[in-house]
């Protein structure tokens, strides 16, 4: 009776049946096509039904359903959630069930007063919302242990119950960063044990000699409020890595006990990182498998954005990943909500999936009819008389393209991964220190990931990310291309030799500026941007440039392209040995005037490349080209249009070249003159939102006509 279902990309959405619980709704029944008033149990049964027809696999619930399971302490109702489960098996739908404690009731509130977080500014965060409350209290994490194991006895054995999720979005709404007495007191315990209990070792760390910092004891130490000017940015860095901490371990309980009571179900997390704070390697590293919640925050959708988080959301397990929350499409969190085409749920479906999801759930089923998110689109709409809603027909458009895709190529249950082309380094403390001590608003690192996504899409190359040089340091040689895209700290001498080495085996390494910078406590470094000896080269002098500054940067070599274009951040480098060559010069209009702005490591025969860009680039075509050209990067293909994202992916000795065109206006793709099209397939939506599929002509030819918003998937062969 499944209509469509498949496996290759499993769709589904966020479930409410707590906010069903209790109410008459009013529903248009399924099939049918009559609208009555349903008491709980039917409408629960009219949305299974609906989600049957559309082909939803999966489903999540229970996030925010604590005071609907324990309306009081000690009394306990769990039937509205055990009658969805028994729905959930007898139509075959698969159930995320979550922890609650993104949502403590009031009356463990009003119990607990304490439990509610301060914010930076000293702010009590109320009760009335969500994430209030504070990690580090002992009796939240008591509550949390005690509604964790009674969820997971309730509802853990369940034959639909096939993964767990912890919580809700850990981070989100600047919740990582608390500054209560609790987190005060465990701060400080674990500053004593991270300096071994000598405070003066604290003291060198910090620089407290600056503005009369000096202290005694670690029982004097405060958490970093808003305060006049800046706070200490080495305490600032401390605080993020013990708020982490403290946040995975909060975390790990929670996992252990439904290890422990429902056994053989996976843990994930649904991720955010929209945001910097929560350290996305640390936050999953105790999890199965992960989720990630997929939204924009410009009025603008911004694919790149979504492209690297994607590659990022992939990268921490080196596996496939599920996008747990998409938008769909209006939300109710900007200040202007706007309308989106229906087309961009196909366009980011599909983009995941080709990053490495294997799923995606729409946040949520219902258009919710009351509570702040009132407004919040989902699958089924507000107004009954709606037999079949976009969403729906986008979700049945989706199933069948993915059918479609597994039957075509001869897949299974998953996509091939993407190729291993580009390594690129996200490290969170790299990012709170360059954050803590920015010295520009404009520049960021995640600028630069996002520079380094379109240079990576323009070509086709897979982007994969670790957090540190050493972590991936036996993975190396999978690798054409590592970047440093401003990674903060210092590279380790055993790093350095890693680099030697992949340049070695003729690896490429490029570096931005404000890499290896600073020093793990956040001090700068006496030797800032050494990638292999201190004699290389200094800088003079670095800084940030107002974001209406462009620097150009002229080639010594006019042959290999026009002028590449910088931006954010600019070095003056001084070299001071015959290591290297200059690529380029600031023009005459700069301040470093003549200096280099693209050096590139001598090579004998056999080395790769190591190009280090003085300033950030510009990612416009003529940039990226030349970033290639001086890498000596070989492609697949290359998209004639920026919207146009490629992806490589590799299944053994098969490779795949994946198409999303997020643009209006048709585009192509150059194919490389060795490869050719063996079996391919076109597809986008018609205006009624089914979907078309169309074969792309298997051949010689090598330029690929795309049309705009659409997808092309094919298999490339000699
Ligand atoms: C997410 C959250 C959901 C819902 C959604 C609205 O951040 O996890 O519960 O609030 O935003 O866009």
């Amino acid at each position: 009776m499944n209509n469509g279902k498949q496996n290759l990309f499993k769709l589904g959405a966020a479930y409410y049946p707590d906010y069903i619980s209790k109410q008459k709704t009013l529903t248009r029944k399924v099939g049918s096509g009559k609208i009555e008033w349903l008491a709980e149990k039917e409408r629960l049964q009219e949305d299974f039904k609906r989600m049957v027809q559309q082909g939803i696999h999966t489903i999540r619930m229970g996030e925010f359903s604590w005071a609907t399971v324990e309306p009081t302490p000690g009394v306990w109702q769990p039937e509205v959630f055990l009658d969805a489960l028994e729905l959930a098996q007898q139509h075959k739908i698969e159930v995320i069930f979550c922890t609650p404690t993104a949502t403590p009731p009031k009356w463990l509130i009003d119990a607990h007063p304490d439990i509610l977080p301060i914010t930076r500014t000293g702010q009590r965060i109320p009760f009335g919302s969500r994430r209030h409350y504070d990690f580090h209290h002992p009796v939240y994490q008591a509550e949390s242990r005690r509604i964790t194991e009674l969820f997971a006895k309730t509802f853990g054995h369940h034959p639909a119950v096939s993964s767990w999720q912890t919580d809700n979005e850990f981070g989100c709404h600047n919740s990582v960063f608390l500054y209560t007495e609790n987190a005060k007191k465990a701060f400080r315990l674990w500053l004593k044990k991270r300096y071994n209990g000598e405070i003066e070792s604290l003291n060198d760390s910090w620089f407290t000699c600056f503005w009369s910092q000096h202290y005694r004891s670690f029982d004097e130490i405060e958490l970093p409020f808003a305060s006049w000017a800046d706070q200490n940015p080495h305490l600032e860095l401390d605080f993020r890595r013990f708020s982490n901490e403290a946040l995975c371990s909060f975390q790990r309980e929670q996992i252990e006990i439904i290890k422990k009571h429902s056994p053989q179900r996976p843990v994930t997390h649904n991720l955010m990182t929209l945001f910097t704070d929560l350290c996305p390697w640390q936050a999953s590293e105790d999890l199965d498998f992960i989720g990630f919640d997929h939204y924009q925050m410009e009025s603008e959708p911004h694919p790149t954005t979504s492209a690297w988080q994607f590659a990022l959301m992939r990268s921490t397990k080196q596996k496939p990943f599920m996008v747990l929350e998409q938008q769909p499409l209006q939300v109710n969190w900007q200040p202007t909500n706007r309308r989106f085409s229906f087309d961009w749920l196909l366009l980011w479906g599909m983009q995941s999936a080709f990053q490495g999801a294997n799923g995606m759930l729409y946040f949520s089923w219902q258009r919710m009819p009351g509570g702040c998110e009132q407004y919040h689109d989902g699958v089924v709409p507000h107004d009954v008389r709606i037999a079949q809603s976009q969403q729906e027909k986008l979700i049945i458009a989706k199933n069948k393209i993915f059918a479609e895709i597994g039957k075509t190529f001869g897949f299974g249950d998953c996509l091939p991964l993407a190729e291993r082309d580009v390594l690129c380094i996200y490290n969170s403390e790299s990012l709170w220190s360059h954050e803590i001590t920015a010295q520009s608003v404009t520049y960021s690192t995640r600028k630069q990931i996002d520079h380094i996504t379109q240079f990576c899409t323009r070509y086709g190359y897979g982007l994969w990310f670790a957090p540190t040089l050493a972590a991936a340091k036996d993975d190396l040689a999978q690798y054409k291309l590592i970047v440093l895209p401003g990674y903060a700290f210092e590279l380790s001498d055993e790093e350095k030799t890693s680099l030697l080495n992949f340049r070695k085996k003729g690896g490429r390494v490029l570096s931005l500026p404000r890499t290896g910078y600073k020093q793990p406590n956040n001090k700068l470094s006496p030797m800032p941007s050494v990638f292999y000896a201190p004699e290389d080269f200094y800088l003079e002098d670095y800084g940030a440039m107002l974001d209406t500054e462009i620097e150009t940067c002229e080639l010594t070599d006019s042959s290999a392209g026009s002028n590449m274009l910088g931006q954010l951040w600019a070095e003056k480098i001084k070299l001071t040995s015959e290591a290297w060559n200059t690529e380029a010069v600031f023009s005459a209009k700069s301040i470093y005037a003549g200096s280099p702005a693209i050096i590139k490591r001598k090579e004998t025969a056999h080395h790769g490349a190591h190009v280090h860009l003085a300033t950030c680039p510009v990612p416009s075509k003529e940039g990226l080209g030349i970033i290639r050209k001086l890498l000596n990067l070989p492609y697949v293909a290359k998209a004639h249009a920026t919207d146009l994202q490629l992806q490589t992916l590799r299944v053994g000795s098969r490779i795949f070249l994946a198409g999303v065109h997020f643009g209006y206006s048709d585009a192509s793709i150059q194919l490389d003159p060795s490869k050719r099209v063996l079996n391919g397939l076109q597809m986008r939506l018609s205006r009624e939102l089914s979907a078309e599929i169309t074969p792309l002509s298997a051949g010689e030819q090598s330029l690929l006509q795309i049309p705009a918003r659409s997808i092309v998937f094919a298999e490339l062969g000699h």
